[in-house]
């Protein structure tokens, strides 16, 4: 890293042209298997809503990183996470994706060995006490979890450090939303062949939106111009007082929200004029999910990779209950647009990893406007101990926040 700076000062965009990651950290194993250790392994990463877990004694498993991981409520309704692995001989202890269980215990399906909720090793199934085995010396492997406003989050770090202190100064943006309130009216999964790199990268610049999502453009005009916010311009200053969507950020004349036609199904209670006039905030938890934030729904996008090539692509959309309610509820007029919109990027991704193979291309260079790709890829530099050639930006969410 040399002096020279790598973000521009006066608008968001990068000074010079900057190296794109190693075009074989998109396809190679051993690389795939770095990643996993070295980010999925210690970062917080969302597992599904609370609402999933409901009550005493419910429990989800999960693979996170490749590591398989128990969550469940105990008889308080607090989270406990797990590797979802017996001490014994190393069996799975839950295999079922989800369900209840019928007393505060977990038996091993193997040979039964028998936990409570804590974790503790309360009984050995048919197996004889024997010298040299102290039962206080094998409870489950705990992992940390942490409930944000009503997202669940694992994180499988021994020395992991509180979500709030991770995350805290990015989602005080979206105060206002009354999230712990919402519950999940649809969702949507598809398998995407794609690195789960390349998905970030999508979501992190417009230079593709005219291209690829006509639709979107036309509802947030900004993008139409292949920015992201009003500080992308290197003239935004000569705007600084025009709030037409096309300069904001916000949405076109008379939308209220991202859905087929513009128009929200009520609003969201709590919500400033400001947030609404926002048209969309966004949450960033990398690697796992980012959050919109929209006048009258929350989307939630999840990332799970399942291969070098491979990645699992799900999102829930969330509703106030009063909303679900409605008698004149049309909740397709949402979940279509949204849906639209992911195919169009999942599309767009798969036809990037296609390239990505070919023998002489070592790595892609990234564009001005290409900053918050940069800052994402920098990130994973950091991740994985290599060298940075820009410094951590402070908060993700800052750029797009206040165009
Ligand atoms: S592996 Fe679980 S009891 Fe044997
Ligand atoms: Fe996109």
């Amino acid at each position: 890293m040399d002096d020279e700076p790598v973000l521009e000062s006066g608008f968001n965009g990068l000074a010079r042209a900057q190296p794109a990651l190693p075009a074989s950290w998109y396809y190679d194993p051993a690389h795939f298997e770095r990643e996993r250790a070295e980010i999925w392994g210690k970062t917080w990463t969302y597992l599904c809503r609370a609402e999933t877990l409901d009550g005493p004694r419910a429990f989800r498993t999960f693979q996170v990183g490749g590591q398989p991981i128990l969550i469940l409520r105990d008889e308080a309704g607090e989270l406990k996470g797990f590797f979802n692995t017996c001490r014994h001989r190393g069996s799975i202890l839950c295999p079922a994706a989800e369900g209840r269980l019928d007393r505060p215990m977990i038996a091993c399906p193997y040979h039964q060995w028998v936990y409570d909720l804590s974790g503790r090793l309360r009984a050995t199934g048919p197996m004889r006490p024997v010298a040299g085995f102290d039962r206080a010396e094998h409870p489950l492997l705990p992992v940390a979890v942490a409930e944000w406003r009503g997202f669940v989050f694992v994180n499988l770090a021994a020395d992991a450090p509180s979500f709030e202190d991770t995350h805290g100064a990015e989602t005080a943006y979206v105060a206002n939303w009354p999230l712990e309130e919402l519950r999940i009216g649809h969702s949507y999964s598809k398998t995407l062949n794609c690195n789960w790199k390349i998905f970030w990268e999508n979501y992190n610049e417009c230079l593709h939106c005219p291209n690829i999502h006509p639709e979107l453009c036309e509802l947030v005009p900004i993008y139409g111009r292949a920015i992201m916010a009003r500080r992308d311009d290197p003239d935004w200053q000569a705007h600084a007082g025009e709030d037409a969507p096309h300069i904001s950020g916000g949405l076109r004349a008379g939308a209220e929200t991202w859905s087929m036609d513009g128009t929200a199904q009520g609003r969201l209670p709590g919500l400033t004029e400001a947030d609404v006039a926002a048209g969309q905030r966004y949450v960033t938890v990398p690697p796992s999910v980012f959050i919109a934030h929209h006048a009258d729904y929350v989307r939630t996008v999840k990332i799970t990779p399942t291969g070098p090539e491979t990645m699992e692509l799900s999102a829930e959309w969330l509703f106030h209950p009063d909303t679900l309610s409605r008698p004149d509820f049309d909740m397709e007029r949402i979940t279509g647009f949204g849906t639209l919109v992911m195919e169009q990027d999942g599309e767009a991704c798969e036809i990037n990893q296609a390239g990505l193979r070919a023998r002489t291309f070592r790595q892609g260079v990234l564009m001005q406007e290409e900053y918050e790709v940069f800052l994402f890829q920098d990130w994973v530099r950091g991740q994985l101990g290599e060298p940075m050639l820009g410094e951590p930006p402070e908060s993700r969410a800052s750029r797009r926040a206040e165009p």
